[in-house]
């Protein structure tokens, strides 16, 4: 089938890439000259395993282009994916829209006859029906036109876009709940045939509820990390052990041991903006009680970034002012080079704010670190950060990071202070080889 992606950064690449593997003829849309020129030569303009392999094959097959062109996107099919960006506006903390409407606008301006929008960007609850009014106000007069909107959230995570998008946990669509000649579930059942071949749960719904799924979903993921970070901070104070104490939950199928790592928390393009962003949606509705509570869970993620910064102080005497400090990770989590919102380069910035020499080292985000943090400084590699280092960080859980060897480290550093805040390291074998460890969630050494 022939299909169109509007918007081609994270979402939508993967989107484009994943439906022409799935043996489709798809055009990538996008107004940025430079995604679309770095995209067409089969370069992923950022980090994300086996995507580029993806690309590339199916470019090569002849199944997959990109384009800024709106009226090739228009001309090429009549099923439009939409995955533009929501990003978190300035001052209200809301999402900000202008892609969303700014790209339907420019698309449904140019569709003649049938055409089926999907969305797949994560928005506030209401958004489809503001659109579905936009495409009305549009298409006014035009009786040869008919354009039928649905959403299809998509719940792909950095690190396992490509297996999350051919091999999702559920798919949810949303259609018209006032439309009775509904063609959005048998186009997506042709185009997703593949993937619901291998028993992928369906959930058919409306638009609302398909909308508030998604930004519920991640609502709920980032109330479980604050919850084991709260109790973490009783744990700082009693002595107790957070991880064992996860572990010991996480065994409650009710519960589940994953998204229970205590530690320097969420961050990224996603978790923190749609929780800020559901929370302004439900304040407009009136109902801004009923999520009051995820107030509570940004700002326990925020402390735990000031927590880690007085950790480190506190292990060098109580002040940075001069220490050299070695942060090693600066991507939002591992297997990604996105540091949007990210607590490693956040932590980098206020000891750096307070007076210490940081160096950072990411084995994939150094170039966009240094584009966001001009004046902190970058090494070349984890033992080149550590180098005369009075304390090693550890702000992202890299595996090379996890497997490193204390001894090896040890002939660079000045001193051997070693902080965990991932809670990812082994303290025994850090201990054994002569270091100071501590780790954010635990009870810090007199
Ligand atoms: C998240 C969701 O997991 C996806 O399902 C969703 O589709 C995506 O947002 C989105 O809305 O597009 P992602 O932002 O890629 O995906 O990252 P996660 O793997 O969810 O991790 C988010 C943050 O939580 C990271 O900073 C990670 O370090 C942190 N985290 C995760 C913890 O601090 N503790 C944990 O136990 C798990």
């Amino acid at each position: 089938m022939k299909v169109t992606v509007i918007g081609c950064g994270y979402l939508g690449a993967t989107h484009a890439a994943c439906m022409a593997e799935l043996g489709h003829d798809v055009l990538g849309v996008d107004t940025e000259d430079a995604k679309i020129a770095s995209l067409s030569r089969g370069e992923v303009p950022f980090f994300e395993p086996g995507l580029s392999d993806v690309l590339r094959r199916n470019i090569d097959a002849g199944r997959l282009r990109f384009t800024t062109d709106y009226d090739e996107a228009a001309a090429h099919a009549s099923v439009h994916f939409l995955g533009v960006g929501t990003p978190q506006q300035q001052r209200s903390h809301g999402a900000d829209l202008s892609q969303v409407f700014g790209a339907v606008e420019s698309l449904v301006t140019r569709l003649h006859g049938e055409h089926l929008i999907v969305g797949k960007s994560t928005v506030p609850v209401g958004t489809a029906a503001e659109l579905s009014r936009r495409i009305a106000v549009l298409t006014a007069g035009d009786e040869a036109t008919s354009i039928e909107l649905a959403w299809n959230p998509e719940f792909l995570r950095e690190g396992f876009a490509v297996e999350d998008t051919l091999a999702p946990d559920r798919i949810v669509l949303g259609v018209d709940p006032a439309r009775t000649d509904s063609k959005a579930e048998g186009v997506l059942g042709e185009l997703y045939r593949e993937i619901f071949e291998a028993g992928v749960p369906f959930v058919r719904t409306d638009w609302p509820t398909a909308e508030l799924v998604k930004v519920s979903a991640n609502a709920f993921l980032a109330t479980k990390i604050s919850f084991i970070n709260a109790v973490s901070e009783l744990c700082e104070v009693v002595g107790g052990d957070i991880s064992t104490l996860a572990d010991a939950i996480g065994y409650d199928a009710r519960i589940g041991r994953r998204f229970l790592n205590a530690g320097l928390g969420f961050g990224g393009g996603c978790l923190p903006k749609d929780i800020r962003a559901f929370v302004a949606r439900a304040e407009e509705l009136g109902v801004g009680d009923s999520l009051a509570f995820l107030r509570e869970v940004d700002a326990v993620n925020m402390r735990r970034r000031t927590a880690m910064v007085e950790l480190i102080e506190n292990a060098c005497g109580g002040s940075v002012l001069g220490a050299n400090v070695a942060v090693l990770g600066a991507a939002f989590k591992p297997e990604s080079d996105d540091v949007r919102d990210s607590p490693a380069l956040n932590v980098a910035g206020q000891l750096a704010l307070r007076g210490a020499r940081v160096t950072v080292f990411d084995p994939k985000a150094m170039g966009n670190a240094g584009k966001l943090y001009p004046t902190l400084r970058f090494a070349e590699s984890a033992a080149a950060a550590a180098a005369s280092a009075d304390v090693v960080v550890v702000a992202t859980e890299w595996a090379e990071f996890v497997h490193m060897a204390p001894e090896e480290l040890a002939s660079t550093v000045a001193r051997r202070v070693i902080i965990d805040g991932r809670r990812c390291l082994n303290p025994e074998t850090w201990r054994a080889a002569g270091w100071r460890y501590l780790a954010i969630g635990s009870r810090s050494e007199p």
